[in-house]
């Protein structure tokens, strides 16, 4: 049987446990899954590309058949360098359809070869963004529910050397 395997681009600044939830469903279809984090200067991400790549790591050590890198540049030429042949996005909710949609376009016009595939999380995840809970993190609030108790020590760090 053919070899199928995926790549899951972002930012994860940091990793949620929406990302978690997909990973682990990715996971179970797929043979790898490259967790791609993207650098993505232009995002003036709250952790260095090092730290996400870090707390990605470890927040996933759990799930076997999962590896997580950091790159820079294109995420088709990202996928082709690694033989990964779909891209795996997540749909929260309407609102991110318009931007993945176009985005998964784009890819297919760039890389022919490559496809997108969606996945949906449970649905207590559907609500929640690297940026709200940077958000809420940085106003004190409770982000518990929303990432790893790994990630939480993190972002309260960060909070106190701000
Ligand atoms: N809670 C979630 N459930 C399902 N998919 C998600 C969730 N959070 C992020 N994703 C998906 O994971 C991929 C990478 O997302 P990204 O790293 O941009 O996270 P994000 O939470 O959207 O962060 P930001 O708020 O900084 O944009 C995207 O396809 C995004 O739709
Ligand atoms: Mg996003």
């Amino acid at each position: 049987m053919k070899k199928r395997n995926a790549i899951y681009p972002g930012t994860f600044d940091p990793i949620t446990n929406g990302h978690h939830d997909l990973v682990r469903r990715a996971a179970s279809i797929f043979d790898r899954v490259m967790v791609a984090i993207a650098s993505n200067p232009n995002k003036a991400p709250m952790f260095t590309l090092e730290q996400r790549v870090d707390m990605a790591r470890r927040v996933l050590a759990d799930v076997p058949n999962v590896e997580v890198i950091g790159y820079s540049g294109l995420t088709v030429d990202c996928a082709r360098e690694h033989g990964l042949t779909v891209v795996i996005r997540g749909l929260r909710a309407v609102s991110d359809f318009e931007f993945e949609f176009q985005l998964a376009n784009m890819t297919r016009h760039l890389s022919p070869d490559i496809e997108s595939v969606f996945m949906t999380p449970q649905e207590q995840y559907t609500f929640i963004s690297s940026t709200l809970v940077r958000e809420i993190a940085v106003l004190g609030g409770n982000v518990s529910e929303f990432v790893h108790p790994l990630v939480e020590v993190e972002l309260k760090r960060k909070r106190r050397v701000a």
